[in-house]
């Protein structure tokens, strides 16, 4: 049972690449400020989907609707300026800009249209909301990783957003940074963004989320409490499928 107002709903979305299918009838729903994780082996299509909703990739078919309105293909601003922002795997921050700046073009560019000025205290005061701890004045490409991360962060959070799609954020932090991290993604959550989380480390996603929905090869395959979901048949086959 889910007693929250649906904010996003991904409605039969599919989506193919030539003679691939990544993407098979994907339905899913997430409610008004809530943590939805999203989970499956490599190449099950999480990262896909989250790129159709953030406007990155158009679907093959299917619809995704945002507060009822629909979001399906719509650019990456467009998306944006209806109130989600995301971080994403494999995209690189521009290195010619410090890590204020990197920040503040978001702010310039999103939802909220800032001048520079505006942008970079907007900027400095999330680099802090996400705990960033280097020098806002050195370029990302020196940074820590954890640091590099957090400036992603901040970037989705300059958009303003009102939910937001991470995609294995945590991956790659060590065992304190991934507290940190987790406590993050949660003060977050706190503050009312609504968050769909895909990720593959499942202590985050057992302490985070309060339901997820497993993909297999394109397809929904469980969905539920995690506990529940991560102990269905066909979970545990493609998990230790894959270990084999
Ligand atoms: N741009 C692309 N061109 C061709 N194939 C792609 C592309 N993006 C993803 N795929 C394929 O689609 C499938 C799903 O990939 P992806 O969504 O990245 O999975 P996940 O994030 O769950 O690991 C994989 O087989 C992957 O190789
Ligand atoms: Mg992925």
């Amino acid at each position: 049972m889910n007693a929250r107002a649906t904010v996003l709903e991904v409605i039969g979305l599919s989506r193919r690449f030539g003679g691939l299918t990544a993407l098979d009838g994907v339905s899913l729903a997430v409610g008004r400020g809530e943590i939805l994780g999203l989970v499956g082996p490599n190449g099950s299509g999480k990262t896909t989907l989250l790129n159709i909703v953030s406007g990155r990739l158009s679907p093959t078919r299917g619809e995704v609707l945002k507060d009822g309105q629909s979001l399906t293909g719509l650019a990456p601003e467009a998306v944006c300026r209806a109130g989600v922002a995301g971080t994403f795997q494999l995209v690189r921050m521009p290195d010619a800009l410090d890590a204020r700046d990197n920040v503040a073009v978001a702010a310039m560019y999103g939802r909220k249209r800032m001048n520079i000025g505006p942008a970079r205290a907007e900027a400095e005061r999330l680099l802090e909301r996400v705990g960033f701890e280097g020098s806002r004045f050195v370029h990302a490409d020196a940074l820590t990783y954890f640091d590099q991360k957090r400036i992603e962060l901040a970037r989705a959070l300059a958009c303003a957003p009102d939910m937001l799609l991470l995609d294995e954020w945590l991956a790659g932090l060590n065992p304190t940074e991934l507290e940190r991290g987790i406590a993050l993604v949660r003060s977050l959550n706190e503050d009312g963004l609504t968050i769909v989380l895909v990720e593959h480390v499942m202590h985050a996603i057992r302490s985070l989320c309060e339901r997820i929905v497993v993909l297999n090869a394109g397809r929904v395959i469980a969905a539920g409490k995690p506990e529940e979901a991560l102990a269905h048949q066909e979970v545990v086959r493609v998990y230790l499928g894959e270990n084999a």
